[in-house]
This record gives C-alpha cells, structure tokens and sequence, in this order.
C-alpha cells in the first residue's frame, strides 16, 4: 500500500492496514504471512509485509521491510508500529525486527494483533530493554 495521509488513526484502526498489507505477504517457504503498518508523527501509514527468500537467511521481515520503505520514501518520525499475524499466540516482532525499529524509530508504540482481535499494546523499549544504537559509538 502506498502512503497515504490520514488522520493519526487509533491503534486498533492502524493494524487494519497491517492485516490487509498481511495479504501481500511472499511467503512460500514457512506459510506465515505477516503484516505492519507504521505510523508517522504526521499520520502517515506505511505498509510492509514478510518477502521470503529460498535462501531462508534472505527472507526479509514485514516490520523492517516497513520501516525501510518509509526512510527510502523520506519518512523520519515515527509514532507506531502495528504487525499481524495469524498465529495462536500475537506474534511480537523478531530480535533483528526490534533492533531497527529502535535505531530508526525511537521508543515507539508497538501494537500486535491476530486475524480473531486478540490484541495488546507495549512500548518498544519493553521489547529491547537496554538497546544499543548510536549512543555508544
Ligand atoms: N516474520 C515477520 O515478518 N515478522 C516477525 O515479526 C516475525 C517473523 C516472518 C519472517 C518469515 O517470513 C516468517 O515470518 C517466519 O519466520
């Protein structure tokens, strides 16, 4: 989905456009279709969803392919992060997923949600306490 401009929406409504960005997911290899929408400070929604590789190691995450698109796109300040997934348990973003995330958007809202409306809502420092980023370098 393009970025479009939009009222900041609740984060309920931001993972609507998770899911639906779910629906673009390549992922041939584990069947598990991800999606994420980012939000800007501005209300803009950029959209990403999980591209497998037939290397495995290649496969590239919904959440950082989201995160990439925006900064490629000129998008800087972020508010929140939604991902969905159809998992039995709400499925968090990965190790390498909340280390980007951190580096590029800051202790953002982070909001993950199944297809059924299981849902909860956590900081991003909660996920990666204690992170390193440029501070140390
Ligand atoms: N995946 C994501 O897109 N985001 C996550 O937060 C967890 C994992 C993808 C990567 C891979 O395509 C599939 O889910 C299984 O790991």
């Amino acid at each position: 989905m393009k970025a479009t401009k939009t009222d900041a929406p609740p984060l309920s409504g931001l993972s609507d456009y998770a899911r639906e960005a779910r629906l673009g997911a390549l992922a041939p290899f584990s069947n598990f279709k991800v999606g994420a929408a980012l939000l800007t400070v501005d209300g803009e929604i950029i959209t990403g969803c999980n591209v497998e590789s037939a290397t495995y190691g290649l496969t590239m995450c919904a959440e950082r392919i989201a995160v990439f698109k925006a900064v490629s796109e000129g998008f800087m300040k972020f508010a929140a992060v939604a991902v969905v997934a159809d998992s039995r348990v709400l499925t968090p973003p990965c190790g390498a997923c909340r280390q980007v995330l951190w580096e590029l958007c800051g202790d953002i809202w982070v909001h993950i949600a199944d297809l059924k409306g299981h849902k909860k809502t956590m900081r991003l420092s909660k996920l990666l306490p204690e992170p390193f980023d440029k501070r140390f370098l």
